[in-house]
């Protein structure tokens, strides 16, 4: 049993393969966390907890004239407010009589084989192979008739657990809520380092690793997704811990708005770990009866470095989060309008560009924004979904079935989300868009933002999406977000449920994707935001596959794939070879490096194939070939970053190994070429130390551990900005 309750100690204890979870009851039935970490026995951890009168830290009414108990330092589960506990706190609230305390003491519990999924938002589910036992603890403040219960999903082989709260009314009155975390964990000691995904529009996600010093640290995003600014997935790891070793703690929200992830550490170096909806702009008004979900925390842990941390999240995401068909599936080699017309097209060049794209081996053609309303900038039409005959003359029906006679299959691009204000929907129902009354709404991109906490905005949006679904044969949306949200009023709410909307539209939008996505599993639904803008758990729930950036550099996305890797799986991120000199930078890398760095994720193109060349067009075929060849790697293979673009500077080398280590393929591209440059050596991981492997394309075979431990010779004639990719096959028997 993964979870036990131990009636002396009075202690919750919680175990995976490689982790141990410990809380205790305290004395005043308060729920302290004792410990988290590697695996240990079921022993009395009571002697961790020195209680100490200091000063300054009040004690509880019931604790008497006991004065060393304080919450002022010790290590909670979920904190109360403004009863003693001056740290980052999981709850705020309004009281019916304006008072804001939270004071919950543990008044039931129960522990349940499965796993809990939350009702309003995505989370983890079990697998047939999984064992998953939930732990319920419920937390009662009686005075304020406030009941939290805090959830806890053990998997014990994959080494998570889940966290979330469920809070609810069960006084008489209304009760305000301002903050709900859905996860704080107290650390006694604080010797850490936080990673974290920090970036911008077009350079997402790039590795942050510092020092937790006295104070908070805070990221996380307003902007009403989970923004390219921050992602909701952090790292606490011990100071020397690198890729193949040392203590690393995962925090991945399943979130794909406003969040806050605090690290704080405190007046004794204590380290509070908090993370949930951002309570910035949020205020929840809880009717009695009523309850609310905060999204669900999926923590790991291993003593075993980054990069098996990464395999944790790689793995439970594909099979315990993505609720695709295709999470593992091999998926079409694609080729993308955008940068290949951007909105200058008619039917005519759309169907050379497939022609083309054919001979080079693609298997769908992804028709990108401009196709609808009158729009031939990004100034106009978005919410009117019908096709623009005068580009497109037989129709999307018409484009589409041509584009499948050549052999391709055919995809499509939308942005349900947004209205633009020369649209026949923004005149029809002006009210549909979030604005402030009186105020003339903030514009980005020259658009307005669809009102998700309405449900007649969503169902007119479920209805329009499935409806364009069934006018032509379509195998691929991409589901884009182009701007950040402001304004975040709406007029089905009343004034006291303003603070709801930007939370209401995060779960207006799960409903449309319940609806859209989840009816149509034969279609491969791509996330997109600008690129990485929503590049979330919360999302991968629904699409398999994620547009990691708008920006198509190879030698950029180095750091942004490089980043994603932590908590993602390679197989969630989209990436294509564009056109040089590159559009966002203006590097030109060779179209080998473009396509060895867009095999690292699911591959495609995005330029205009009829002015390829005819070499040009066999180089990609002959990508597309490779890229086949592994392909089954990449979906369900694990990935080792080899090198850090952030503490390499001269090459960056990421590796995919098969489950049962028999294939695996290198890839590496040099960053810095200098002349007369040293001998540097690529050194492969996750090999069978002891078994032989042929370096394919060679007759070199050579042993896990010479490769894993001498690597092999990076050829002096690379250049700068050039790659090379090679496969390692297991070789049967004896070695030549
Ligand atoms: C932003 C996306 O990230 C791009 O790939 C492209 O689809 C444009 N939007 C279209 O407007």
């Amino acid at each position: 049993m993964s979870i036990t309750y131990n009636q002396t100690a009075k202690t919750f204890f919680l175990k995976t393969k490689n982790s141990s979870y410990v809380m205790k009851i305290s004395d005043f039935d308060n729920l302290l966390h004792l410990y988290y970490g590697a695996p240990i026995p079921d022993e009395n951890l009571d002697y961790l907890i020195q209680l100490q009168d200091r000063g300054f830290s009040p004690n509880p009414f019931e604790a008497g004239n006991n004065r060393s108990f304080s919450l002022d330092f010790l290590p909670q589960e979920f904190s109360t407010n403004e009863n003693g506990d001056y740290r980052s706190s999981s709850i705020e609230v309004q009281n019916p009589d304006g008072s804001r305390t939270f004071s919950g003491k543990v008044t039931e519990y129960h522990i349940e084989e499965g796993k809990h999924l939350l009702e309003t938002m995505p989370s983890l589910r079990a697998g047939s192979e999984d064992t998953v036992h939930t732990l319920t603890i419920r937390l009662t403040d009686e005075a304020a008739g406030l009941c939290a219960d805090l959830i806890y999903s053990v998997f014990e082989e994959k080494d998570v657990i889940t966290r979330s709260v469920l809070l609810t009314n069960s006084g008489s009155a209304p009760v305000k809520v301002g903050r709900l975390m859905s996860a704080t964990l107290d650390f006694m000691d604080s010797d850490y380092d936080l990673i974290y995904f920090a970036g911008r529009h077009t350079m997402e996600r790039e590795e942050i690793r510092i020092p937790v010093e006295r104070g908070i640290h805070s990221i996380g995003s307003t902007r009403g997704t989970s923004s390219h600014q921050y992602n909701p997935s952090v790292i606490l790891c011990t100071k020397g811990a690198d890729e193949d070793q040392g203590k690393c703690y995962g925090f991945s929200l399943i979130y794909s708005g406003n969040f806050l992830i605090e690290a704080e550490k405190d007046q004794y170096s204590q380290l509070r770990l908090n993370a949930g909806i951002n309570p910035k702009g949020f205020s929840y008004a809880l009717a009695p009866g009523e309850s609310l979900e905060a999204p669900e925390m999926v923590l790991a842990f291993t003593c075993r470095g980054l990069t098996a941390l990464s395999h944790i999240y790689h793995d439970v995401y594909r099979e315990n989060l993505c609720r695709s068909p295709y999470v593992k599936r091999p998926r079409p080699v694609l080729i993308n309008s955008w940068e290949a017309a951007y909105f200058d097209f008619d039917e005519e060049k759309l169907l050379n560009i497939a022609k083309n794209a054919a001979q080079m081996g693609v298997e769908l053609f992804v028709l990108d924004d401009g196709w609808f309303g009158k729009r031939n900038n990004d100034s106009s039409s978005l919410g009117d979904w019908t096709v623009n005959r005068a580009k497109l003359k037989h129709g999307l029906k018409g484009l589409s079935d041509q584009i499948h006679n050549m052999g391709l299959s055919f995809g499509l691009w939308i942005e349900p989300e947004m209205v633009s204000e020369d649209s026949d929907l923004y005149r029809a129902h002006p009210d549909w868009c979030l604005r402030v009354p009186g105020r003339p709404a903030v514009r980005g991109r020259y658009q307005l933002v669809l009102d998700l906490s309405r449900p007649d905005v969503c169902r007119y949006l479920a209805d329009t999406i499935n409806h364009l679904l069934s006018e032509a044969r379509i195998e691929y949306i991409k589901w884009d977000m182009n701007r950040s949200l402001s304004d975040a009023w709406s007029g089905m709410l009343d004034r006291n449920s303003q603070g709801e909307v930007y939370h209401k539209y995060i779960l207006g939008l799960y409903r449309i994707m319940d609806e859209v996505i989840l009816t149509h599993p034969d279609v491969i639904f791509c996330g997109c935001s600008g690129g990485g803008g929503r590049y979330d758990p919360g999302m991968y729930y629904y699409q398999p596959q994620i547009w990691c950036s708008d920006n198509t550099d190879a030698i950029s996305r180095l750091k942004i794939q490089y980043g994603t890797s932590f908590i993602y799986p390679m197989s969630a991120l989209e990436s294509h070879v564009s056109i040089c000199p590159n559009h966002q930078t203006g590097r030109t890398v060779s179209l080998k490096t473009r396509g060895i760095v867009a095999m690292d994720g699911i591959f495609g193109y995005e330029l205009d194939s009829t002015r390829l060349s005819e070499d040009e067009k066999a180089q990609c075929r002959a990508q597309v070939q490779a890229y086949k060849r592994f392909e089954d790697l990449i979906l369900t293979g694990d990935y080792y970053r080899l090198t850090s673009p952030y503490t390499n500077p001269f090459f960056t080398a990421w590796q995919y190994v098969s489950k049962d280590k028999r294939r695996a393929v290198v890839s590496l591209v040099l960053t810095d070429k200098e002349s007369n440059d040293a001998q540097r050596f690529v050194k492969p991981r996750g090999l069978l130390a002891d078994a032989f492997y042929q370096v394919d394309g060679t007759d070199r075979v050579l042993s896990g551990s010479l490769l894993m431990n001498a690597g092999i010779p990076i050829p002096f004639e690379l250049k700068e900005y050039e790659g090379i990719q090679f496969g390692l096959t297991l070789l049967e028997g004896e070695p030549r």
